[in-house]
């Protein structure tokens, strides 16, 4: 009895004196990236995006995949976010949390989950210098010059399918929200009369919800979608 309570008494002590304290960050970081990965972290049933939707979390994006949001490595580190609208990083996230998540209502600076998704974001941001990424958005709608058709494939396979599903039919897609492409466009003389078919992408593709547009779609800044590759893609995609 009396070597039991020792024993219990000698754990505690190696809790207090800090066994614990190391664990604790840790283990809240671990949560985090589960956190991260999970569209569950949203309360509507109707989201299905996680944060790992938008954004990889290493150094260098892998090949075959074009992101609307930016590599989140290093990204606790930035000294801005939201090419330097938001300079609070609960508030970075937030804005994808209500306006992509559907997130009712923000997550809270004290809440167990901003704890935690906070110690994976500084998990992932070894390097303290690192600078805010710029953020272009395109906020007059132009027409850009079309590219290629291979390369269009590509981008649509990298930026599109993941959400969209294959091309005509939709299969595979993430939600069934996402509209089959590039069939939806068949409803545009109607609810867009006058207005060239493309056109109506390419203000989806740089605006996301915003701008009157409406909907969870992100945002591509010219940064995360060249009109190059935007062109390219409208090619493939006939429009
Ligand atoms: C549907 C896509 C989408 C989802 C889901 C999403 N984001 Fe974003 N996020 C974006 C876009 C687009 C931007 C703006 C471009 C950028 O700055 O990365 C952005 C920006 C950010 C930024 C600012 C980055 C910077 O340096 O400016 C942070 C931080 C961030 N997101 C974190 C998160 C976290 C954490 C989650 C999950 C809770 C999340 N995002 C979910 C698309 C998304
Ligand atoms: C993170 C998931 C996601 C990604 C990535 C994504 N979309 Fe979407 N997109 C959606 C969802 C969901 C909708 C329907 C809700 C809305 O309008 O925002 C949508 C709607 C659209 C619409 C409007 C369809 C209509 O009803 O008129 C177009 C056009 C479109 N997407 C094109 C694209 C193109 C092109 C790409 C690739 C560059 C792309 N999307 C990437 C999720 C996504």
């Amino acid at each position: 009895m009396r070597g039991l309570r020792a024993g219990v008494a000698a754990v505690l002590a190696g809790v207090l004196a800090g066994c614990g304290g190391e664990e604790g960050p840790q283990a809240a970081a671990d949560y985090g990236e589960a956190l991260f990965q999970d569209a569950r972290l949203s309360s509507s049933e109707y989201n299905k995006f996680s944060c790992a939707t938008c954004h990889v979390t290493t150094a260098e994006v892998p090949a075959g995949r074009i992101d609307s949001g930016h590599t989140l490595y290093n990204v606790a580190a930035r000294p801005s976010w939201w090419g330097g609208d938001e300079t609070q990083l609960l508030d970075a996230v937030n804005f994808c949390y209500v306006n992509f998540m559907r997130g009712v209502t923000k997550l809270g600076a004290e809440e167990p989950r901003s704890r935690a998704l906070y110690e994976y974001l500084s998990r992932i941001s070894p390097d303290a210098q690192a600078p805010a990424l710029p953020f272009t958005v395109v906020k007059d709608i132009q027409d850009v010059p079309r590219g290629d058709a291979t390369r269009g494939e590509a981008v649509y396979r990298a930026a599109c399918q993941n959400c969209h599903g294959a091309t005509h039919t939709g299969e595979g897609r993430l939600t069934d929200l996402a509209s089959v492409l590039p069939e939806v466009t068949r409803d545009y003389d109607r609810l867009f009369p006058g207005i060239p078919h493309a056109q109506v992408v390419i203000e989806k593709v740089r605006h996301g919800p915003f701008f009157g547009v409406g909907g969870n779609m992100p945002l591509y800044s010219t940064e995360a979608l060249s009109d190059a590759d935007l062109g390219a893609l409208l090619m493939y995609l006939g429009l």
